[in-house]
C-alpha cells in the first residue's frame, strides 16, 4: 500500500563531483523502497540526467510559477528539470526566512500545479516540546500547510522535531509513534480514511545508519528524511537497505 522513502536532503552541500554519490545508490534504489535525493537547484538538472532509479526533487519553490523574483526557483522550472519532488517548509527556512504556513500552502498548491509532489516538513521546537505543545503545534501546522487537494500521490508529511535536525539527539520510539499515529489520525479525519491511509508519513532529524531500523519499525513511519547522512552513499545506503528490510 504506501511504498517506503528514503529521501536525501542534501541542504547547502553538494557538487558535481557528489553526483558520483547518486550512482552509488542506484543498487539499493532499484529495491523495494523508494529513494529520493534533494540537491541544491542548480544540480537538479544535472542530478535528474544522471540518476536512473533515484528520484531527484527540490528543496523549496515560490509560490508563482514564473515572474521576476530574483533569486528564486519556481516548481514548474523544478519540473521541467527533471524533478518529481520538493521539500517544502523545512524548518530551516520557516525560521531562516519567517516561512509562515500560509506560505507553504500556497508553495504546495504551485507544486501541485506543476505536477510535483510535496514533501511538507512539521515539527515542533524545544521549547514547545517541553511545555507540552508538541501536538497542537503539528496539528496547527497540518491545517495550515496542506491544501485540500491532498492524494496519497501528491503528498508527503515529514515529522521534523526542529530540536533534533543536525543535533544527533532523537526522540525516543514512543514520542515518534505518538506523533505519526496523531499525524495520520488528522489526514485521515480531514481528508478521509483512503487519502488519510495512503500519505506517506516520513520521520526525520538525525537518522543515522545505528538508528534507522529501529525508527522504521515504529508504526505510521513510512521512511525517513535524512539531511547530514544522506550525504556519503556508504551511510545513505545501509539507511535504504534498512527500509528495504521493512518493505
Ligand atoms: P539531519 O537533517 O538528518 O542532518 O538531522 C534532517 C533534515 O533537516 O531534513
Amino acid at each position: 500500500m504506501r511504498r517506503k522513502l528514503a529521501a536525501g536532503n542534501w541542504k547547502m552541500n553538494g557538487s558535481r563531483a557528489a553526483l558520483a554519490e547518486l550512482t552509488a545508490l542506484e543498487p539499493a534504489a532499484a529495491g523495494a523502497a523508494e529513494v529520493l535525493i534533494c540537491p541544491p537547484a542548480p544540480l537538479v538538472a544535472l542530478a535528474a540526467d544522471h540518476a536512473q532509479a533515484v528520484q531527484i526533487g527540490g528543496q523549496d519553490c515560490h509560490a508563482n510559477q514564473s515572474g521576476a523574483h530574483t533569486g528564486d526557483t519556481s516548481a514548474a522550472i523544478l519540473k521541467d528539470a527533471g524533478a518529481g519532488y520538493v521539500i517544502l517548509g523545512h524548518s530551516e527556512r520557516r525560521a531562516d526566512y519567517g516561512e509562515s504556513d500560509a506560505d507553504v500552502r500556497a508553495k504546495c498548491d504551485a507544486a501541485w500545479e506543476a505536477g510535483l509532489t510535496a514533501v511538507v516538513c512539521v515539527g515542533e521546537t524545544l521549547d514547545q516540546r517541553e511545555s507540552q505543545n508538541t501536538l497542537d503545534i503539528i496539528g496547527g501546522q497540518l491545517a495550515g500547510s496542506i491544501p485540500d487537494a491532498a492524494t496519497g500521490h501528491n503528498l508527503v508529511v515529514a515529522y521534523e522535531p526542529v530540536w533534533a535536525i543536525g543535533t544527533g539527539k532523537i526522540p525516543t520510539l514512543e514520542q515518534i509513534g505518538d506523533v505519526h499515529d496523531f499525524i495520520r489520525a488528522k489526514l485521515e479525519r480531514r481528508f478521509g480514511e483512503g487519502v488519510g491511509l495512503s500519505v506517506r508519513l516520513l520521520y526525520g532529524g538525525s537518522v543515522k545508519p545505528s538508528n534507522a531500523q529501529e525508527i522504521f519499525g515504529v508504526s505510521n513511519v513510512d521512511g525517513a528524511l535524512v539531511g547530514g547522512a544522506s550525504l556519503k552513499a556508504a551511510d545513505f545506503n545501509q539507511i535504504i537497505a534498512a527500509l528495504n528490510a521493512e518493505a
